[in-house]
């Protein structure tokens, strides 16, 4: 099939091209590289350097090519960034959502995928949440991925474009950087690399759900199937983790002397939170493989071998 990932340079997305080329597709990654990498996208994928605000540029790359598939990861992906820029968090994640939702529309792509997040469901205290709970964003970025649900619904609903909306977990993995929303792993994780202290915010009893990112592209990958139904599917392991746990568990791989300290907690941030997977396993007959240690472990591999190549 031909395939477009949007953010195809960026952490998640370049594990999904991956995924995609192993299964045979052919890929094309259109990104601004504005925190994705050109190394992280494989040779064999098309390139496309672009901005998805940019409504000229992507009526070129849908003219040029008839793509069967749309993979939409690109955004905006900081709850913080969010608070302190909700107009241009809104421009990225809902404007630029809408300009890549039109050419599909007008080319017949025969499927969207989308990248929505736990932060649509704010902090609900009932865990683990399914797709039913209500949506109650605590951050402009939850509420853009709620709008970006909303406008992908209507999209299917008026005009028969098929999608699959994925609300990931927090995602961690080689190559994630510091900002997104599995972010923490990767902060701990370089800053053990590199002997520094850690730092966390509120008093660590926070959870989160952390799901493996070769784990996320592998269903991403399973949502193309077209017997999957259209609608929203959490992909996450159902497992709480705390920020101390996982802390001791990184303190534990790396033997790195550090200090921990705690700080205030950041406002939009939720207390606990993971997400049921019951539905992403009947309908996309998915689920997480990997474990959480083993998954951290080569996480802290990956950034020890970054720091020893810098
Ligand atoms: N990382 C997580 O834990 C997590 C959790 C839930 C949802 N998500 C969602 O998954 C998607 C991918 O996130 P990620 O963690 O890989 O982030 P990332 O920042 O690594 O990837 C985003 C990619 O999009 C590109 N991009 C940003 N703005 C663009 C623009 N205007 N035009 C074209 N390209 C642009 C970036 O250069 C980057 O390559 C996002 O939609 C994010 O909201 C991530």
């Amino acid at each position: 099939m031909h395939i477009l990932v949007t953010g195809g340079a960026g952490f998640i997305g370049s594990h999904l091209v991956d995924a995609l080329l192993e299964a045979g597709h052919d890929v094309t990654v259109f990104d601004n590289l504005s925190t994705g990498c050109r190394d992280q996208v494989p040779e064999q994928a098309r390139f496309v350097q672009g901005d998805i605000r940019d409504e000229a540029a992507l009526k070129a790359l849908f003219g040029e090519g008839h793509f069967d598939v749309v993979f939409h990861e690109a955004a905006q992906t900081q709850v913080s960034y969010s608070l302190a820029h909700p107009r241009e968090d809104a421009e990225l994640n809902v404007l630029g959502l809408i300009n890549v939702l039109e050419q599909c529309r007008r080319q017949g792509v025969q499927k969207f995928i989308y990248s929505s997040s736990a932060a649509v469901y704010g902090d609900n205290p009932k865990v683990p949440l399914d797709e039913s709970e209500p949506l109650a964003p605590a951050s402009f970025y939850g509420l853009t991925k709620v709008t970006a649900e909303k406008y992908i619904q209507l999209y299917g609903d008026l005009f028969g474009l098929p999608y699959a909306i994925l609300r990931y977990a927090n995602v961690y993995g080689e190559r994630q950087g510091n900002g997104g929303e599995g972010g923490v792993v990767g902060l701990f994780a370089r800053a053990l690399a590199r002997g520094e202290d850690l730092t966390i915010f509120g008093d660590g009893e926070q959870s989160r759900d952390f799901v493996y990112v070769k784990d996320v592209a592998r269903a991403n990958v399973a949502a193309i199937d077209g017997e999957v139904p259209s609608g929203i599917y959490n992909i996450s392991t159902q497992i709480e983790t705390t920020i101390n746990a996982l802390k001791e568990i990184l303190l534990y791989f790396s033997h790195a002397g550090v200090a921990v300290s705690y700080g205030e907690a950041r406002k939009g941030d939720i207390f606990r939170s993971s997400l049921a997977n019951g539905k992403a396993r009947e309908h996309l007959r998915w689920r997480p493989k990997m474990k959480l240690m083993p998954g951290l472990m080569a996480t802290y591999q990956y950034f020890i071998e970054k720091e020893e190549q810098a």
